[in-house]
């Protein structure tokens, strides 16, 4: 049965970081996956989810089926932190889901089951997976103009007159803040722009949520969002703990409807329940039971808030500190988009052969297409890193 299935070429990020593993020096730096470190390089747990297991250990009373929507609390918990305060929230539903991959998949499902013919509008570039989500879940993929690769910022002119031609059957997958991979947001008035043309042409925003707290903070990072909940007829959402707890492997995020009615919004659930058996079934409950201990009680959420603010100004001195040291070595304002990129990435738009010469020569170890973590630089390295994308590119 499987002896026709070819070699395949592993992914590119695994082998990335295979080849930095085996890599002797020691003052290598790896600048690929996308997850957060600490200036040692460590991702530690962070501490309002120590606390929250230790509860959790002594306290979950069973392991038995959750049930198709998962941690029912988790999720009414989830649904007021997006959307609380916003017109969306009393006609929302929301699904516990394993990580955001799986809420991507989840309302491509839901996307899939109700309008087949339906294209999703990807940013160019975008997430790694979210066209191949869409795909597999039988969806066509397009993408809309997205970065400028002059300036690395948004494009929002060519974006939005992309944007502009977009209408009924067509699915617009934004990113909600913090772009992955490059780094460059939307301004709120192209929230707007974008909440206009879906209210004149009708298509259907998808707000893609992954990282919010790590760009300019909890409820600045969500502006866009709620502009649009307060302003559009129907939304899709997908979001994940896995960034803004530091959950990666605990699979824990949600996907939430928001429709014309409450009970629309529970019918759509209950069709993604019925969809979702027909794969992983249930999610994983351990992190949701963690996330739900963190909101529900003040002094953790405190302390979490604390902890992922302190990860974001991190992240935002090391910006700072790499255009400073560039200015000063370059004597221009070449690498200031650094700076004005928010949370973890930035798409520097290296090609090959300067990614090349910065593994080689340095031991800096970048992802193709020129992505950098930049929460996976500790301070010491900043004038490292600058002098070796001098000395590469001249
Ligand atoms: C934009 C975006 N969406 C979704 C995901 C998937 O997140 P999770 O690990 O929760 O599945 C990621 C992860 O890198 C991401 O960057």
């Amino acid at each position: 049965m499987f002896e026709t299935i070819p070699a395949k070429k592993g992914d590119s990020i695994v082998a990335l970081m295979t080849e930095f593993a085996n890599d002797p020096r020691t003052e290598k730096m790896d600048l690929g996956i996308g997850i957060y470190r600490n200036n040692l390089g460590e991702t530690p747990i962070m501490k309002a989810v120590m606390e929250a297991q230790k509860i959790l250990l002594e306290t979950e009373p069973t392991k038995a089926y959750q049930g198709l929507v998962g941690d029912v609390e988790y999720t009414e918990l989830m649904q007021h932190f997006l959307l609380g305060g916003t017109k969306a929230a009393d006609r929302a539903a929301t699904l516990h889901t394993p990580g955001a991959s799986g809420a991507l998949r989840a309302v491509a499902d839901l996307i899939a089951a109700t309008q087949p013919d339906a294209t999703v509008w990807i940013s160019n570039p975008s997430y790694v997976n979210h066209q191949p989500i869409m795909e597999r879940a039988g969806l066509k993929v397009r993408s809309y103009p997205y970065l400028n690769p002059e300036t690395k910022l948004v494009d929002e002119t060519a974006m939005l007159a992309k944007i502009a031609e977009l209408g009924k059957g067509d699915v617009l997958l934004l990113h909600g803040c913090c772009h992955n991979p490059s780094g460059a947001d939307i301004t709120l008035d192209a929230w707007q722009s974008i909440a206009d043309l879906a209210n004149k042409n009708g298509f259907l925003p998808f707000v893609d949520i992954a990282y919010q707290g790590l760009g300019d903070g909890l409820d600045e990072d969500a502006q866009g969002l709620h502009l649009l909940a307060n302003q559009v007829p129907e939304l899709l959402i997908s979001t994940s703990c896995s960034k803004n707890f530091g959950l990666y492997r605990e699979r824990t995020g949600a996907a939430m409807v928001v429709t014309s009615s409450r009970q629309q919004a529970l019918n759509t659930r209950a069709l993604m329940c019925e969809l979702a058996r027909g794969s992983y079934s249930m999610p994983p409950a351990h992190g949701a039971g963690v996330v739900k201990l963190i909101l529900q009680d003040d002094a953790l959420t405190t302390l979490w808030k604390q902890e992922l603010k302190e990860m974001t100004a991190r992240v935002t001195g090391l910006r700072s500190a790499l255009v400073e040291e560039f200015q000063q070595k370059t004597q221009s304002n070449q690498f200031d988009y650094f700076a004005k990129h928010k949370g973890m990435f930035t798409l520097t738009g290296f090609d090959d052969e300067m990614l090349e010469k910065l593994k080689a020569d340095f031991g800096i170890y970048i992802v193709k297409g020129g992505r950098i973590n930049v929460a996976g630089l500790k301070e010491h390295e900043v004038p490292k890193l600058v002098d070796a994308v001098i000395r590469c590119q001249s």
